[in-house]
């Protein structure tokens, strides 16, 4: 194609741009003569019988010929033309120091379009106010400390703790069976803090395989090996910049894994795989685990350093067998949870189910409760929760054989227990005097102080 072709053939490009970029648009000389001009749609002026017309004569209230005097462009103003208020752009073109013309555009036919659409605008913005708030709320109930429900000393306690805890920057180690709410505590620290806006990212390391939990934790730079992703991948630990990252069942990470964290807990900064580019570590750590980590760390499958790094502020959630008071409050609260969840109306726990509850000791602890109310509600027809709705481990007695084959002890131990317990107590109870506790129990004095010597109870 020759230059010529090729000229043409732009113009008529960034024509077909313009008349489908604005509503309409103008071009006009130096002397505010008008070259081009597409108004036609908007006002039913031909371009032909416009072209070599000044733009004054054409186009009502036009400033086209001042900016081409001025050479200042004037963006978004607003120009009546026949009866419409129209939002207009002018833009003088300058080459060369000199103004060789100016193009003016029609944005809006008509401010009432903006308007609407600023209203829609509007809407959508108060919309999603509403849900920023909705979400907010439902949040902020689920995992604040006022929702860790309970009734029992040593739990109110560690609320405390936790919520001193949250006012520091501390790292915070949970302990505790599963299920008794180390992650709801973990949230309600996190919420209770000054970090509460940002994020608080979780990451199970038990659920996670073995190698991938590395790119997981730290994310890799693109191309860091073979099947990364092109763009790279942010990690856990960048994600939860400026807010708190909850590394549950830590007592589950691998060595080599531990003695990366430990890194980067001490010099506060860490890289992603496969770039050296040091990133800044500013997030609170919180870990959880239901393990035993001392006894981790005397297998060899602890670091002893990380655990004393974490172990900055402690809190070992009782199990809740230990806290059987909780049981009722707790059923009460996840009761009606999860009747406004499921959008049933109201139910009750039958006094005769809520005995069975109480006698139930509980090993999957309060995500077992839940779970079991779950399972009554579905079960229930009535408005009542029956013994009968309950699971069948709960009703035959039996609750406290269900736990685990290592806590099934030699009879002789249990009946050993049994022994110091009465005798520790009648001989409190006989305020040290040893005659009348073996009179109580009704044993002879002699056979008392065997046991006392066999099971070396000193300290009555
Ligand atoms: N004190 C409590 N008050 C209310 N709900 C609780 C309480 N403790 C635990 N839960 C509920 O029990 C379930 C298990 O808690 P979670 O924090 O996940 O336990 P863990 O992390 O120790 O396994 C969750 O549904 C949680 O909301
Ligand atoms: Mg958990």
């Amino acid at each position: 194609m020759d230059k010529l072709g090729e000229l043409r053939e732009s113009i008529e490009m960034l024509e077909d741009i313009l008349n489908y970029a604005y509503e309409g648009y103008v071009l006009v000389d130096p002397q505010g003569r008008i070259v081009k001009m597409n108004y036609d749609k908007l006002l039913g002026i031909k371009e032909e019988d416009a072209i070599g017309k000044h733009v004054e004569d054409v186009i009502e209230n036009t400033r086209m010929h001042i900016v081409v005097k001025t050479g200042l462009k004037e963006i978004r103003d607003v120009q009546r033309i026949q009866g419409h208020d129209m939002i207009t752009n002018r833009i003088p073109i300058i080459k060369e120091n000199k103004i060789i013309g100016a193009v003016g555009t029609v944005l809006f036919k008509d401010i009432s379009d903006i308007k609407e659409l600023a209203h829609q605008l509007l809407d959508l913005q108060s919309k999603i106010n509403k849900y920023k708030g909705e979400i907010e709320r439902i949040e902020g109930t689920k995992y604040s400390f006022d929702n860790i429900i309970t009734i029992n000393p040593k739990m109110e306690y560690l609320k405390k703790v936790g919520r001193m805890a949250a006012e520091t920057n501390s790292t915070v180690l949970i302990t505790g069976e599963s299920g008794t709410g180390k992650e709801l505590f973990a949230h309600a620290i996190h919420r209770a803090s000054y970090r509460k806006g940002e994020a608080f990212i979780a990451i199970n390391c038990a659920a996670i395989p073995r190698d991938l939990l590395e790119s997981e934790l730290f994310g890799y730079d693109r191309g860091a090996f073979t099947g990364a992703k092109k763009e790279g991948k942010t990690g856990k630990f960048e994600h939860a910049s400026g807010g708190t990252i909850f590394l549950d069942e830590i007592g589950n990470m691998p060595m080599e894994m531990q003695a990366k964290i430990l890194r980067v807990l001490e010099s506060k900064e860490f890289e992603r795989i496969g770039s050296n580019k040091k990133l800044s570590f500013e997030a609170r750590v919180i870990a959880a685990t239901n393990e035993n980590i001392e006894e981790a760390i005397k297998k060899g499958r602890f670091r002893e350093d990380l655990y004393y790094r974490l172990n900055v502020i402690t809190m070992e959630i009782p199990p809740l067998r230990d806290r059987i008071e909780d049981v009722e409050p707790l059923a009460e609260n996840i009761l009606d949870y999860l009747l406004h969840e499921m959008r049933l109306g109201e139910k009750e726990v039958s006094q005769e189910a809520m005995r069975y509850l109480k006698m139930y000791n509980w090993p999957g602890n309060v995500r077992e409760l839940r779970n079991v109310l779950e399972r009554a509600i579905n079960l229930a027809t009535g408005k009542t929760i029956l013994p009968e709705h309950l699971p069948e481990r709960l009703l035959n007695g039996m609750g406290h054989v269900i736990g685990y084959m290592e806590d099934i002890v030699p009879l002789r131990d249990v009946v050993a227990d049994a022994e110091v317990n009465a005798i520790r107590k009648a001989i409190i109870l006989a305020k040290g005097n040893k005659s009348l506790a073996a009179e109580k129990l009704g044993i002879h004095r002699t056979a008392l102080y065997k046991k006392i010597d066999k099971y070396k109870i000193s300290d009555v």
